[in-house]
């Protein structure tokens, strides 16, 4: 029995971030009808080695889901067996990773008698926004948009024009984003994940000491490609005194070029689609830079932009929840097998009705 008012469970276990989250679907709601939600990030595990190993990813998320499960159904004050639904990442992911959290969900789900949904994770990254609404004073986010998906693992450009309806628009020739502020930051001796710690130090550079390319902007076309960035901050590196001072010079630099970059490929996407709204999720949507660039851009150039919290950007359940929502709002859940989707086409996906 599928009771559409009950609250759904979302489960977030495709990388090194265990997410769990409860939402009872409300568009007029405080978050879209967010409950609770909670978030162990595996971090200080990877950071020895510099980044994910799969296998330990993988065993740490058997020892937090459950608990994390429980701490959310407490923190709603929602018991088990009021569940509705359990929405659980499906893919795309470490395949380790994604078996933990759709195991789980589905035996949860098939224990309750209520339907499991498989959530895309790049779907749960692009209607995060969605969970700041609604916002005083800022127009509701609603499609057609460009969401701007930059994470560990991908870049991408999607043309929105239904929920469900996705056009890959432009995507990463090489690295993604955020593993290209990862490289850069652990060639200059920064912990992991680089991203955040590239960015802090970036905050006292100068942003006139070092220029970088602005990689693929010279030619038409939205896609990209970060791998030469990198190279070019190698040489940097290797050629200067590598003081303090000048690790957080060359961080600026290559923060600007990134985000540059970044802003071009979305305001050429408007222009091209010519939708007047704009997401920013994943991972790297909480660099502060990017966020007010483009802000700023959309403000002079009459684009309405739209970003999660920061807690939100990077992965989590609540998103997981959300998207799960949606689509068991319109219907959509699946048969009982344990399947996922460690690559998983985001245009391939259903339209919601
Ligand atoms: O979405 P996410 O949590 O996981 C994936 O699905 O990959 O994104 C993680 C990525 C990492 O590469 C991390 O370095 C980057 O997002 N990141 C940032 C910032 N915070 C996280 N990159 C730049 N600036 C930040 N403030
Ligand atoms: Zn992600």
């Amino acid at each position: 029995m599928i009771d559409s008012k009950a609250p759904v469970l979302g489960i977030e276990s495709s990388c090194d971030e265990t997410g769990v989250a409860l939402l009872r679907l409300d568009p007029s709601a405080p978050g879209r009808g967010l409950l609770a939600h909670a978030l162990y990030s595996q971090v200080s595990l990877h950071a020895e080695y510099g980044g994910v190993v799969p296998e330990l990813a993988s065993r740490d998320h058997v020892r937090k889901l459950l608990p994390l499960v429980r701490q959310t159904l407490a923190d709603a004050g929602v018991g088990v067996r009021e569940l509705g639904a359990v929405a659980y990442t499906a893919g795309p992911g470490l395949v380790g990773a994604l078996l933990v959290g759709a195991a789980a969900a589905r035996a949860l789900a098939w224990a309750l008698e209520v339907p499991a949904i498989e959530v895309h994770h790049m779907e749960g990254h692009l209607l995060a926004p969605l969970l700041e609404e609604p916002a005083l004073g800022t127009k509701p986010l609603a499609p057609p948009f460009v969401a701007l998906l930059v994470s560990g693992g991908h870049s991408l450009l999607v043309g929105v024009e239904r929920v469900g309806s996705y056009v890959i628009l432009g995507d990463t020739l090489d690295d993604a984003a955020g593993e290209a502020f990862d490289k850069t930051a652990k060639l200059m001796g920064l912990p992991y994940p680089g991203g955040p710690a590239l960015a802090k130090i970036a905050e006292s550079g100068s942003p006139d000491a070092f220029r970088f390319s602005r990689p693929m902007t010279d030619r038409p076309g939205l896609d990209m490609s970060f791998s030469g960035l990198k190279t070019q901050v190698l040489l940097a590196w290797r050629g200067s005194d590598q003081s303090a001072q000048t690790r957080a010079d060359i961080a600026r630099g290559f923060e600007e070029a990134i985000v540059e970059t970044l802003a071009i490929k979305c305001r050429r996407a408007l222009a091209q689609t010519g939708y007047q709204r704009l997401v920013v999720s994943g991972g790297v949507g909480a660099n502060q830079r990017l966020r007010a660039q483009l802000a700023e851009a959309g403000q002079r150039e009459g684009f309405s932009t739209y970003f999660p919290r920061l807690q939100f950007c990077t992965d989590n359940g609540a998103m997981i929840a959300l998207a799960g929502s949606i689509r068991l709002a319109a219907g959509q859940h699946t048969g009982p097998e344990i399947r996922v989707r460690p690559r998983w086409n985001l245009e391939a996906l259903p339209e919601v009705a």
